[in-house]
């Protein structure tokens, strides 16, 4: 432990998405819906699906390995992983586990955090608090889902958001670009059943009628997390622009979770802030999850979209309903 907190920055980024490309055509075929609708309600066009029995760990290691190689560091070196998704390889054991045998971080601990489409700035929090206070000196923090496995293929409400997905983040301590300038995580646990998957826990263990119903897979309420979403988007916005006491025009880039482009344009609309400075990759990968913010940071900074010494925002909210931000300094 150290007397004085320390600074946390960000040595490196990766991501990796399964080669497998669903167009929305593709749900035509079963669903009364159509590729029109799918973009001009969403702005998706397509996402990606994991190969049949490729688990979410096998998306983590090849993520991870692309942060160590930006980051410049051996997989030894790592000293805690932090897995953020809702769908782990298997229940039992945290798929961390598979994830640092696969890496060779055999110097590394770690565990999952359960907090859906929040999951990434969940254990982006938790291991800047933990580097922060010296008890370790860096962590990779993974976002990755393979959303394909749970969702209702019968429901067009749904099965049309969500693709598979990883990216990865390194954090050390004092690294001097990408330091967390703030962050925050909120719940509004009343409203949990906006988006759910009800069986399959311990308070609903899956029965033979639950596959009938499909009880075991993911159910939304899209409409009510539209308007959750706008409102929530909006006030984290506001909370960083108070907490850092800077004005709107000094953020240079946002990197909301990739939920659906009318909710961000929507949720902006008001705040009067210019698209220019958003970061959108959904019309190719649609909603990732935990995932889909460390995506889109790796690809945004492939792309020259994060510029020195400009600051970041991170936006997320999802089930829970869960939310959270961050802002750094690149
Ligand atoms: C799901 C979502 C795209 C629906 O878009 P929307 O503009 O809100 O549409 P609505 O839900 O009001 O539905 C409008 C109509 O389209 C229909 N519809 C829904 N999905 C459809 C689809 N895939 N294809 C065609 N029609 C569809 C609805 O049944 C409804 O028909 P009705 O008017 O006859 O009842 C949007 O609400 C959304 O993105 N919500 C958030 C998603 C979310 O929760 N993501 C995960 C959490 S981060």
């Amino acid at each position: 432990m150290v007397d004085t907190l320390r600074k946390v920055g960000i040595a490196g980024t990766g991501h990796y998405v399964p080669e497998r490309i669903v167009p929305n055509k593709w749900f035509e075929d079963t669903l009364d819906t159509t590729d029109e609708w799918i973009f001009d309600r969403t702005g998706m066009r397509e996402r990606r699906f994991a190969e049949k029995g490729q688990p979410c760990s096998d998306l983590c290691i090849k993520a991870g390995k692309k942060a160590l190689d930006d980051a410049g560091m051996k997989p030894e070196e790592l000293q805690l992983i932090i897995v953020a998704t809702v769908t782990p390889d298997h229940l039992l054991p945290a798929t961390i586990a598979f994830v640092q045998d696969g890496l060779g971080a055999i110097n590394a601990g770690g565990w999952d955090v359960n907090n859906a489409c929040t999951g990434w700035l969940s254990a982006l929090m938790s291991a800047q608090g933990m580097i922060a206070a010296g008890i370790i000196d860096n962590a990779m923090v993974i976002g990755a889902e393979v959303l394909s496995s749970m969702m209702n293929f019968k429901d067009r409400g749904s099965a049309i958001l969500f693709g598979d997905g990883a990216g990865a983040t390194i954090l050390k301590a004092d690294h001097p670009r990408g330091q967390i300038l703030c962050s925050s995580s909120g719940m509004d646990g009343r409203q949990w059943k906006a988006i759910s998957r009800q069986a399959g826990g311990s308070k609903q263990p899956v029965t033979h009628e639950d596959l009938e119903t499909g009880d075991h897979l993911m159910a939304l309420h899209g409409n009510d997390v539209f308007k959750f979403a706008v409102a929530k988007f909006r006030d984290l916005i506001r909370e960083q622009v108070a907490t850092l006491g800077i004005g709107l025009d000094d953020i240079g880039l946002i990197v909301p979770h990739q939920v659906n482009l009318r909710i961000i344009q929507s949720a902006l609309k008001k705040l009067d802030f210019d698209m220019d400075r958003i970061f959108v990759n959904l019309q190719k990968y649609s909603n990732t999850s935990a995932a889909s913010i460390p995506i889109a940071f790796d690809e945004a900074r492939a792309e020259g979209r994060v510029k020195e010494g400009e600051l970041i925002s991170f936006i997320a909210f999802g089930a829970g309903l869960g939310w959270g931000q961050a802002v750094i300094r690149w």
